[in-house]
């Protein structure tokens, strides 16, 4: 049963309750789709939670479209924390799980731990999500006994994209798809709830979803993962600079808000605004 639904399959706005890591495992075991979105913010969250998303992602992606880095690379644990505090004065019923940024985990067992740990005391996330294979699964092991959920990120791992050769498509030859199916089920050993596959083929992405005990969540990964995810700000065609193939944009919001600026701007300069129904007597 999808984790905003009653028994009936009605949409249960007004009593959605937080959605649990059970929940989300029942959701695989039953096939119904997770649906999860980034959000960087309280107005954001706040609009996704009274759309029914079933997890946030407050991603490292935010170095792109918040705050306008050339890549995820200089995100710091400061900004992570920043904005994943921001996402959870909405108070959302989704789960919220907070991408662990570049350096904050490679590095060591117990700077993973350490860092993991501030996201969820400092920030308030509830799970958090690192990137790479079995390279990882010693940190995996440790956030996960020290009581803290985490999530995988397989194929396109933005933190190493020069070291991959660029925003490519991952696991395309027969060595690198069973050296990610390979790395999936390390992380499942390691103790992963969830796994983001990104830029992957949809056979591999399919293999994978099968093999796995844990939902998948994917991005340019095809229909058949456990769940979806997309860039809020791609979704709503907020970013318009560039579009990769696998987003759908389900609304053009850059458009829109440039047209109502422009509005703006010429009946403040016309004398038009503000008329009498947005003045005091
Ligand atoms: O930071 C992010 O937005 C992500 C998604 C692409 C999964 O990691």
């Amino acid at each position: 049963m999808p984790a905003n639904s009653s028994s009936k399959g009605e949409y249960l706005m007004a009593s959605r309750s937080k959605v649990t890591l059970t929940q989300l495992q029942a959701m695989k075991e039953q096939r119904q789709p997770i649906t999860m979105v980034t959000t960087y913010d309280y107005t954001a969250a706040l609009l996704a939670d009274r759309a029914g998303i079933d997890m946030f992602l407050v991603g490292d992606s935010l170095g792109n479209v918040m705050l306008g880095y050339p890549s995820t690379v200089p995100v710091t644990m400061e900004e992570m924390i920043h904005h994943t505090r921001a996402v959870m004065r909405a108070n959302p019923a989704a789960l919220v799980v907070t991408d662990m940024p570049f350096l904050s985990y490679e590095t060591s067992v117990s700077e993973a731990v350490y860092n993991a740990g501030r996201l969820l005391k400092e920030g308030g996330a509830e799970a958090v999500k690192l990137e790479g294979g079995r390279a990882m699964t010693p940190m995996v092991r440790a956030i996960t006994d020290a009581g803290i959920p985490v999530m995988g990120h397989l194929g396109l791992t933005p933190q190493s994209a020069v070291q991959l050769g660029g925003y490519r498509v991952q696991g395309r030859d027969k060595a690198a798809a069973q050296k990610m199916i390979d790395d999936a089920q390390a992380l499942v050993e390691a103790g992963v709830f969830s796994l983001v596959l990104e830029c992957v083929p949809t056979s591999l992405a399919r293999t994978i979803t099968e093999q796995l005990p844990v939902p998948t969540i994917g991005i340019g990964a095809g229909p058949d993962c456990d769940g979806q995810v997309l860039v809020y700000h791609d979704l709503l065609g907020l970013y318009d600079r560039f579009k990769p193939k696998f987003v759908k944009r389900y609304a053009n919001l850059a458009e829109d808000i440039v047209k109502a600026l422009e509005q703006y701007r010429d009946e403040v300069r016309q004398r038009k605004f503000p008329g009498e129904e947005y003045s005091f007597r």
